[in-house]
């Protein structure tokens, strides 16, 4: 009798703490699907974020669906690869046993954009930096600039690099895409947990402070416009990094070192879910973390036309708070539930991406696109115009 009251009391608790628990199916704002204006383009940013997790010798559902949606996007077209492009630890030495799947991780990314004839960007996530540190970055970008440069299409799209920014610098990288739109491309990793690691003698910028007066005086030199800030790291996010785990995660914590472990602990699991966006800098309560979400949003406040775009997060976010907006999609090759919080317009934890679009007439849309299980294709969940 006693043992059956606390195995119900441990399910109440259960769904209790379930209400709050992230979510991997689709949670809007408001349902009401909006459409796509017919209107002319002028231009379509895609945003593909930590999309390193290829298996070996094989490509993906996302990966092969994106070849086509690339093989057809006119030139008037730019991707973003928001980092975290080779899981775990980045590219490893020549002659390393890990070498040659980090290899075929950036392949399978890159093999989908060889009939694009668009601009294309890559940028470090931490992924990229751990284990090998500059080193490991400065690898991916020689590769990456060398097969992209072999690339079918490299010398139509007139492109002077691809992995920004170069040479593992902070140098933040300036895409002026046409006269209503520029792109701001940052190595966020390299901010929070690397500057003071390295030699920057090659670099222009050699601090967080060079990074932040050179962030806000290209927002002040482009504040008429429209600006994307791209980073890897969110601002705003409602996943694990923000302190919210799966329901899962939040009863069984071992499960996230071993899936088989399945032993309650319910109260280890939120704590350690809550504790850990304190403790590490790729968290948003870690004070460094603070510090750069508090550079980003000034810099945001700038244009009445920013949003930031970023991954690190395995889950599709579209949020809208104090007047702007902050777009997570990092779920191209790993997915993780997702909690519906403050400003949060939809979010999904399924694998995806998204894109924005910017038309001849002023507006811009903003459009998710996700695994849909029963169709078993990739279709678009959330279309949205933004108020600018
Ligand atoms: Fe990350």
């Amino acid at each position: 009798m006693l043992g059956e009251t606390r195995s119900n009391l441990l399910w109440i608790m259960m769904l209790l703490f379930c209400a709050s628990c992230a979510k991997y199916s689709a949670q809007f704002e408001d349902k009401t699907q909006q459409q796509l204006p017919n209107a002319p383009l002028i231009q379509t940013v895609y945003l593909i974020g930590d999309g390193g997790n290829a298996p070996a010798n094989q490509s993906t559902p996302l990966f092969d669906h994106l070849t086509e949606v690339f093989s057809i996007a006119d030139s008037k077209s730019t991707s973003i690869w928001l980092g975290d492009n080779i899981y775990p630890v980045g590219l490893a030495p020549v002659g390393h046993e890990d070498r040659a799947l980090g290899e075929h991780r950036l392949k399978v990314e890159m093999n989908s954009l060889k009939n694009f004839k668009g601009k294309s960007y890559f940028i470090p996530g931490n992924h990229d930096w751990y284990e090998y540190g500059d080193q490991g970055v400065l690898r991916q970008e020689e590769f990456v600039e060398s097969y992209m440069t072999n690339q079918e299409l490299h010398a139509s799209r007139g492109q002077d690099e691809y992995f920004v920014p170069s040479h593992t610098c902070g140098d933040i990288k300036e895409v002026i895409v046409n006269d209503q739109l520029v792109i701001l491309l940052m190595d966020s990793q390299w901010f929070l947990n690397q500057v003071d690691k390295y030699p920057s003698d090659h670099c222009l910028l050699h601090s967080r402070k060079d990074f932040e007066n050179q962030l806000l005086a290209f927002a002040e030199k482009h504040k008429e416009k429209s600006i994307i800030f791209a980073a890897h790291h969110p601002v705003y996010t409602y996943g694990q990094h923000g302190g919210n785990i799966s329901f899962s995660n939040h009863f069984f914590p071992l499960r996230q070192l071993n899936k088989k472990l399945w032993i309650p602990l319910p109260f280890v699991g939120t704590a350690s879910g809550k504790g850990r966006t304190v403790v590490t800098h790729q968290d948003v309560n870690h004070v460094m973390n603070k510090y750069y979400q508090d550079i980003i949003k000034r810099a945001m406040a700038k244009s009445a036309k920013s949003i930031l775009v970023s991954g690190h997060e395995h889950c599709l976010q579209f949020i809208e708070r104090d007047d702007q907006y902050f777009l997570v999609s990092g779920s191209a090759s790993k997915k993780e539930a997702v909690k519906k919080g403050e400003g949060t317009l939809f979010s999904m934890g399924e694998h995806g991406y998204a894109k924005l679009l910017y038309y001849e007439n002023g507006q811009t849309w903003v459009q998710f696109v996700a695994l849909d299980k029963k169709a078993d294709s990739y279709t678009v969940k959330f279309t949205h115009q933004l108020k600018f």
